[in-house]
């Protein structure tokens, strides 16, 4: 193992930087080349790829975004597009691949091992927290803590107008930040994409529980089955005649900034350990943490296995909810 390949791909999250500074630093200290490939694979495809030295990750540890880039690639879903990745990897001699992102980034790596039989390793990397074999993705601390404190500023103005509010939070398939950040910021209910939403049962319980108080706050996932904080507005609005409602999408700024300490440590010590695991000769894997403790997976059971919150959560809100 001489040159290992590493890229952010997907939906950036806070905390990359941390994961390619580690990538980087045990790669050198182990005397392996690391070569950055920019923008995911589209960067692989187009040839822009670098030999990566410290004064690279210098400082980067508490920047949120990738230093590398990101992209969703269309075309690497072609096989013309494949090949040129392949190419590319093989005239640079890589030896070893480590992708940092979500199940889609490590369906696209676990397929370019299989085309040029490379060995690879996944780290997840998204703020959804909806990846299987992990406890924590790297972001998603930094993006609940955003959310959370979102939602305590729009509670300050909800109580004072005596509003209704459902805010939106990202989450595409998975109801991980919505669920956890109702919680911490004592929401009155929440809306996720593992529980089917009735909107006559929703309009009954904000009659209840917003009597005599200032505000109520419903967090909606962005992938509920009954659609977005928008959807969701229009369909109770009607039936509750007299409420001041709103909503607010919190949208992409749930993705940037300074990274929380939990996501620096995370994302540093799977980084370093991608690096260790490939120079063992170890592939198809994916790290994940459990309590404090590293992890792996098959990159696969990732691919086609999905993590679900903690649905013993949505009871807890229930008891706390004003009858
Ligand atoms: O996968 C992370 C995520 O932030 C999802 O929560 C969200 O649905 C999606 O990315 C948005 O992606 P984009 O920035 O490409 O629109």
């Amino acid at each position: 193992m001489k040159k290992i390949a590493l890229m952010t791909s997907g939906g950036d999250s806070p905390g990359m930087n941390a994961c390619i500074r580690a990538i980087v630093k045990t790669a050198i200290h182990h005397k392996v080349i690391p070569f950055g490939i920019y923008d995911g694979f589209q960067g692989m495809i187009e040839g822009r790829g670098f030999e990566m030295s410290y004064t690279d990750v210098d400082n980067i540890i508490y920047t949120g975004g990738t230093i590398l880039g990101t992209a969703r690639s269309e075309e690497f879903k072609t096989e013309a597009g494949r090949k040129k990745a392949v190419n590319y990897l093989k005239q640079e001699n890589i030896d070893g691949l480590v992708v940092i992102g979500g199940d889609g980034s490590f369906m696209g790596a676990h397929v370019l091992g299989e085309d040029m039989d490379i060995p690879i390793i996944g780290l997840p990397g998204t703020i959804d927290n909806d990846i299987f074999g992990t406890d924590h993705t790297i972001g998603y601390d930094t993006a609940l803590n955003t959310v959370m404190e979102a939602i305590d500023k729009i509670r300050d103005t909800a109580s004072s107008h005596h509003r209704v509010f459902f805010i939106e939070v990202m989450g595409r398939n998975a109801g991980f930040i919505a669920l956890n950040s109702a919680i911490a910021s004592g929401a009155e209910s929440v809306l996720i994409p593992e529980e089917v939403t009735d909107i006559n049962v929703l309009v009954e319980q904000i009659k209840t529980q917003n009597k005599g108080r200032r505000s109520t706050i419903v967090v909606v996932a962005e992938g509920d089955d009954q659609g977005g904080a928008k959807d969701i507005t229009e369909k109770v609005t009607p039936h509750l005649p007299g409420y001041n409602v709103r909503y607010s999408i919190l949208g992409h700024l749930q993705r940037g900034g300074r990274p929380s300490a939990t996501d620096r440590i995370i994302a540093t010590r799977m980084g370093a350990h991608s690096v260790e695991l490939l120079l063992e000769g170890k592939s198809n894997l994916m790290v994940g943490i459990y309590g404090d403790k590293l992890a792996t997976c098959p990159i696969y059971d990732s691919i086609n296995k999905h993590a679900v919150p903690e649905l013993s959560k949505l009871d807890l809100l229930k008891k706390l909810r004003t009858q």
